[in-house]
Order: C-alpha cells, then sequence, then structure tokens
C-alpha cells in the first residue's frame, strides 16, 4: 500500500514571515503511530496544518495518499480521509450544537441527513458525551470541548488521524478513555503531545521538530512507576 503522507523538501511558513519549516521530509506509512514532540513554537502544528493545505508551501512536494497535492480541490478529497484534530478545539467546532457538529462531517461524505445524525449520535456516545449533543460548543468546558471536537473527526472513520495535542487540558480518566479508543483503532497516526507517557502508549515511534526538520527523538518515552515527587507531572528522563 502506499505511503499516506509523503513530504519532501517542504518549506513553509506564514505570509510575510520567515520559514518555520526547512527543507523537511517525513513519511507516514500504513499502520504507523508517530509521536512527535519539540519546543512550543517549533512549527509542529505548523507542519500538521501544511500536511493539510492550511499553510501554503513555499517549495517542496505533499504526497497524500500517493497522490501528489497541489490545488485545494485536491486537499479537499485527502482532508476527508485525514481526521485532524486542531490543537484548538474551538477551530473545529462552529455549529449551534454539538450534535450538528459531529454529523457536519458524515454530511461532508455524502451521507443523508437521517444516517448522519444517528451516526453522529454514536460516536457522540462513544466518546461518552451522550447529553452533550444538544449543547452549544462554545460554552463547553475545554475538557467537554476536546472530546467534542474528537467526535468531529473520529465520526468520519478516517483512513489516518493528525492529533495537534489529544490530550491537553483532559482529566486522566477521560485521557485513558481517549487512549483506549486510539489503541482500538487500527489506523496510522501522527500525534503531537507534551506527554510523553501518553505517547508512549498510544504510538511506536518517536519523532522531533528540530530546526524546521522531522528528526529521530534522543527522547526516550516509556511508561513508568513514579515513586519520585512530581511523577504523576508528564516529564522526560535523560
Ligand atoms: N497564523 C500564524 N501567523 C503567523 N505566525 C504564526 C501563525 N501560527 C503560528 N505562527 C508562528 O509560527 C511558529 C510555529 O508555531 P506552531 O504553532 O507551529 O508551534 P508549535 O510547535 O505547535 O507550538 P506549541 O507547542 O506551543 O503548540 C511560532 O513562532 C508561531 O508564533
Ligand atoms: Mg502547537
Amino acid at each position: 500500500m502506499k505511503e499516506i503522507i509523503q513530504l519532501n523538501g517542504i518549506t513553509s511558513g506564514y505570509p510575510g514571515r520567515q520559514d518555520i519549516l526547512r527543507e523537511l521530509d517525513f513519511t507516514l506509512r500504513p499502520g504507523q503511530r508517530i509521536g512527535l514532540i519539540g519546543p512550543n513554537g517549533c512549527g509542529k502544528s505548523t507542519l500538521l496544518h501544511t500536511i493539510m493545505g492550511l499553510v501554503p508551501i513555499r517549495s517542496g512536494t505533499i504526497r497524500l495518499f500517493g497522490r501528489q497535492v497541489n490545488t485545494e480541490a485536491e486537499f479537499h478529497d485527502a482532508r476527508l480521509r485525514l481526521g485532524f484534530l486542531f490543537q484548538h478545539a474551538d477551530d473545529q467546532l462552529f455549529s449551534p450544537s454539538v450534535l450538528e457538529d459531529v454529523a457536519f462531517g458524515p454530511l461532508n461524505q455524502g451521507l443523508g441527513r437521517r444516517e448522519a445524525l444517528d451516526k453522529a449520535m454514536a460516536t457522540i456516545t462513544r466518546l461518552g458525551l451522550e447529553g452533550f449533543e444538544d449543547r452549544v460548543p462554545y460554552k463547553l468546558s475545554g475538557g467537554e470541548k476536546k472530546l467534542a471536537a474528537l467526535a468531529t473527526i473520529l465520526v468520519m472513520e478516517p483512513d489516518a488521524l493528525l492529533l495537534d495535542e489529544p490530550t491537553t487540558g483532559l482529566d486522566k480518566d477521560t485521557k485513558q478513555r481517549i487512549l483506549t479508543i486510539l489503541q482500538g483503532l487500527d489506523i496510522a497516526c501522527l500525534v503531537v503531545s507534551h506527554e510523553p507517557d501518553f505517547l508512549a502508549e498510544a504510538t511506536d515511534t518517536l519523532v522531533a521538530l528540530r530546526d524546521g526538520q522531522v528528526v529521530r527523538s534522543e527522547a526516550h518515552a516509556h511508561t513508568h512507576v513514579h515513586i519520585h515527587e512530581g511523577g504523576e507531572e508528564p516529564h522526560l528522563h535523560d
């Protein structure tokens, strides 16, 4: 099977600003679960946005599902198969109700209204959000928003996931619920996170973004028993 994501020599950045990604190469193959780490502001979200066609590239090529993508129409088709979770849930939620937001993707994929709403409701229930379907998304708590945003992508049964800090701000039980869901999905994913323990459970390869390029991570993420003070907090060991 073809590579899901293949970036070659990608340079990209925001209009009027210097390059953020510099001659970057990256590949995500079917079945791979890659964790991406890097300090604040190094360009992790920019990388995901670039893959989704939301940041214009200055040079290089992007291939998604084996096809080079350039135009908005080509990105549009690929976006229906790539589940992208924005770092900020407010960027993902825009409908008057959670149910409408979650049904939006399936409707876009061509499902009839009844079918889309049923599918949305089933996903809402799966994420433990039953009772929230009629709530106004922007009035939800941070964690509730994150779950609702996750529902809007999982409902589309994507072929791969791009998750930008999926567990930030979530409590332990909710994190575990998301982990269980991700582990139950047999699809490739690229997960940005500042939580090594989560990455150790959710992914099997760790890479880092450094100087605008994806490099093998020197950090080794693993789960472990915490016996030292502050062990509940996510951290890296040397
Ligand atoms: N829309 C934008 N316009 C201009 N500059 C931007 C925009 N979005 C991000 N930047 C800048 O691009 C750089 C990379 O930002 P990015 O959000 O990709 O970092 P990040 O690695 O995801 O950081 P964090 O861990 O804090 O989420 C930063 O210097 C940021 O200020
Ligand atoms: Mg980010």
